[in-house]
């Protein structure tokens, strides 16, 4: 498989150009890349209009995604999140749909700050309770009521979630297709599933639209990631995907980030896959040392460690910062977790010592508790009408009764609490406070 971007920007870098365009940098610099850092001349394609080398590269990406079409972004999933919304939403408006969305629970941020933007309502399929906040299991027949009941733009899950834990996306595929509606998947954590030994990619899945943090799980640089559109998806969403992308992107696109995807094909398309089998081997033997040593772990994704260490005597943070004076720095902790990633590009050595230095550390009394569930919140108005409000930041001792209109007030990685437009009730005091968020913005009266 060939890369199109990096044979243009290297020779391009090795021709010695007088460069008179941007960036200001003129290709030197203290960090040894600016050679290869470009901006949009002439023969270097044009990201949202891809007619040349960008588009070829694309291309190479579709065929190993098995998508109909796919596209880059350059500033990770958050964009192509609120490219999916757009999409979901012209094809609403076609067919004169109501703009209001489905969508579990646990999702990324973006989702709400997209829907703000496009003015999109949301219906929430709520965890269940003692899932906590990062969990939200979605059945297909939990789906299938709701979509009897209720028309929807399109039904939004996140999975694989921040802890691994992965949704029947064939299952879910097959009732949103029974009602006409198109699945949009965050697949945000799990690029990499295409490549396992069993596809479990949701766009393989039936998945319409999704989007993968290439960064998040590929030899990517920050930032690296994909808009896929399904075989099958309908059919404004090939056709509309680059002006949806445009609408919300910078229109300076890092090539670096662009020679990333471009450089990972040929890897994907290589021996990626073994190397991912061998890793998923070793993380699960990994996860079985552990658990015979006493840990407990969540999640089914094949690459994430989520341990559930309160049995064990700590909190998340807790092992979160012991491994960290040890020279392992994790991904995540919270009160009640602690995530891991590893991956094909970690060498076994690190294995090695990640698994040392947690079972040298002895096991403690179990801490009693576990994640708060938050029991639905009353919607007072939408999330756009919250978050474009007149508002006030105070101390949530002052917030009960008070409406949210915070694009963000979440646990850890970016899960909403409550969303902008629901009522701060006591259940949601408790979470903030176990959460240890102390300030958040709410509408002025
Ligand atoms: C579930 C989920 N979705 C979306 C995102 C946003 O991805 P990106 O950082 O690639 O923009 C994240 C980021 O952590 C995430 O965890």
């Amino acid at each position: 498989m060939n890369t199109p971007i990096c044979d243009f920007v290297r020779q391009y870098a090795q021709g010695g150009a007088v460069r008179m365009h941007m960036p200001g940098h003129k290709g030197t610099g203290p960090l040894g890349v600016e050679a290869l850092d470009i901006t949009e001349i002439a023969g270097a394609d044009e990201l949202y209009h891809a007619r040349g080398i960008i588009r070829e590269s694309e291309d190479n990406a579709a065929a190993l995604f098995g998508a109909r079409r796919t596209l880059y972004s350059a500033e990770g999933s958050s964009l192509c999140i609120r490219a999916m919304l757009y999409l979901a939403l012209i094809r609403a408006r076609r067919l004169g749909l109501p703009a209001r969305l489905l969508a579990g629970r646990n999702a990324h941020k973006t989702l709400m700050t997209a829907s703000a933007l496009l003015d999109i309502d949301i219906d929430w399929i709520f965890p269940r309770p003692g899932e906590g906040l990062l969990r939200c299991t979605v059945s297909p027949q939990t789906l299938e009521s709701r979509l009897a009941r209720e028309r929807y733009m399109a039904v939004y899950i996140t999975s694989p979630d921040y802890l691994g834990n992965m949704a029947d996306v064939a299952g879910l595929a097959a009732v949103c297709h029974a009602h006409g509606v198109p699945l949009l998947v965050d697949n945000a954590h799990g690029a990499y599933l295409r490549f396992l030994p069993r596809d479990s990619h949701p766009l393989s899945l039936g998945a319409d639209l999704c989007c993968d943090s290439a960064h998040k799980t590929l030899p990517c640089l920050t930032g690296a990631a994909y808009l896929h559109i399904g075989q099958s998806a309908p059919e404004p969403f090939a056709a509309l995907a680059e002006p949806a992308l445009s609408l919300f992107a910078s229109t300076s696109p890092s090539y670096l980030i662009l020679q990333s995807l471009d450089a990972a094909n040929p890897c994907l398309a290589g021996d990626f896959g073994e190397r991912l089998a061998a890793c998923a081997a070793r993380t699960a033997i990994l996860r079985e040392t552990l658990q015979n040593h006493g840990y407990t772990l969540t999640g089914d994704e094949p690459m994430k460690l989520a341990l559930t260490p309160k049995p064990y005597g700590y909190t998340g943070d807790d092992l979160h910062a012991l491994l960290g004076q040890q020279g392992i720095a994790c991904e995540f902790s919270d009160p009640d977790h602690l995530v891991l990633m590893p991956g094909p590009m970690l060498p076994e050595a690190g294995y090695q010592r990640l698994e040392r230095a947690l079972l040298d550390i002895p096991p403690r009394a179990a801490i009693v508790g576990s994640p708060p569930d938050l029991p639905p919140p009353e919607r007072v108005c939408s999330i756009r009408q919250a978050m474009l409000s007149p508002q006030a930041a105070l101390p949530v001792s002052q917030c009960l009764g008070r409406v949210l209109a915070d694009a963000h007030m979440g646990c850890p990685p970016a899960v909403p609490i409550l969303a902008a437009g629901e009522r701060i009730n006591a259940d949601a005091l408790n979470c903030f406070a176990y959460y240890g968020r102390e300030e958040c913005r709410v509408m002025a009266p």
